[in-house]
């Protein structure tokens, strides 16, 4: 590797962004100004869209008009539907989605369009419509009549009540709240970047988004949720936890799912919120045995000499795969759902780009050899 470039463009800064800032070493992130705390505790999802693609708070009217447009473009058309029943029951919730924004993509008339307004309609789109995607998939697979959305409902309702069938009870309604107003930018993480990429070849928004979902899916991004949530399922006993962490993570090196950032040195901010959202969805979700689990295997990291040299805190895929189950989301689920609420970041980030675009296109070291003289195929050994 070149000597000027860190593995894995470890601290290099490839754009200047208006919308997010990770302050890793405090464990501090702030979206447009406001400190993610205050917004997790205040905002609705809907007024973090407004802020991400605006950079400021809207008025009572803006919001309102925002939640309204949005429902308006919640439903999903017969021949997206069509597309979506045609698929496997058991194909991966992140490549349904994946295929599912392609998919609406290729039915937008807009889709070749890159104008900034545009944009700014496929952004709304497609903030509106992935709630209804996944609802949408996980009645289909389990052969549920699909839902649609109802006018009076902010966005977190209107997923609630199109998965379940029924409306979410307040506690839940705001914890979803809150963990889409936790998830929806987070600076150049690797799905962002990827957004950004396609983007900086003057490629479409639905190109742009579908390339991020698959960014997002691995395990060391967004697939971290569902693999922390199957290794607490692994862990099965909140008395099992400290033979776990010796055998599996001290004897067999394994990593611990939900721990470790490449940005944040210190406690992620967004996972201490998710954690006391625990204690506000009530005595059941504290008594979880995955929740005991959780904080169980906490306590073994937060004390062990490896993870406090290398500065490795639970970050917030470890305590967003506990709330997302505490409010009945399918554990395949869980990934999608990080979607659905950066899908506000990812359009934000594009139409960032879009103000200031130049191709993004780094260079490698060649290290293979040299100087081979061609051999004809009959005379290969
Ligand atoms: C997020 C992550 C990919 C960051 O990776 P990174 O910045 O490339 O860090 P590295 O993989 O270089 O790891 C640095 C050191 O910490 C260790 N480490 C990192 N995450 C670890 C984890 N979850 N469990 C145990 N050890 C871990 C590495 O083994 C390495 O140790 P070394 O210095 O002795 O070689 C990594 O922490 C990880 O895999 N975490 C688990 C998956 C996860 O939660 N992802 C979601 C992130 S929001």
């Amino acid at each position: 590797m070149a000597e000027e470039q860190k593995r894995g463009l470890e601290g290099a800064v490839i754009a200047d962004t208006r919308l997010s800032r990770v302050m890793g070493d405090v464990g501090r992130l702030v979206y447009c100004g406001y400190e993610i705390s205050d917004l997790a505790d205040n905002a609705t999802y809907e007024e973090v869209v407004f802020l991400l693609w605006n950079q400021r708070l809207p008025s009572a009217a803006e919001l309102e008009a925002l939640r309204k447009t949005l429902f308006s473009h919640m439903a999903l058309s017969e021949a997206e539907i069509d597309v979506m029943r045609r698929l496997p029951v058991k194909a991966h919730p992140m490549g349904i989605l994946r295929t599912a924004v392609s998919t609406v993509g290729v039915f937008d008339p807009e889709a070749e369009d890159n104008s900034p307004e545009a944009n700014q309609r496929k952004a709304l789109r497609l903030t509106a419509k992935m709630p209804t995607i996944i609802a949408a998939w996980s009645r289909i697979r389990t052969g549920k009549e699909l839902l649609q959305p109802r006018a009076d409902f902010s966005l977190a309702e209107n997923f609630l009540y199109m998965l379940n069938g029924k409306p979410g009870s307040k506690p839940e309604v705001d914890a979803l709240n809150a963990y889409l107003v936790l998830l929806a930018d987070h600076g150049m993480n690797a799905s962002t970047f990827t957004s950004r990429v396609v983007t900086s070849t003057d490629g479409d928004m639905y190109s742009a988004i579908t390339a991020a979902i698959g960014s997002l899916k691995g395990p060391k991004h967004g697939g971290a949720n569902e693999a922390a949530m199957r290794m607490f399922f692994e862990i099965g006993k909140p008395e099992n936890v400290e033979k776990w962490f010796k055998d599996e993570v001290k004897g067999k090196g394994r990593r611990i799912m939900g721990v470790g950032h490449r940005v944040y040195k210190a406690f992620d901010p967004r996972a201490d919120v998710l954690k006391r959202q625990v204690d506000k969805l009530g005595p059941g979700a504290k008594e979880n045995p995955v929740f005991l689990i959780a904080t169980g295997l906490e306590k073994q990291v937060m004390a062990d000499p490896y993870f406090v040299e290398r500065k490795l805190f639970p970050n917030v895929d470890y305590y967003s795969s506990i709330v997302l189950d505490a409010i009945g989301v399918d554990t395949d689920l869980q990934t999608p759902l990080f979607a659905m609420s950066r899908i506000a970041g990812w359009s934000a980030q594009v139409m960032e780009q879009w103000t200031d675009n130049r191709l993004i296109r780094p260079l490698d070291n060649y290290i293979g050899p040299m100087d081979l003289k061609w051999v004809p195929v009959n005379q290969r050994g």
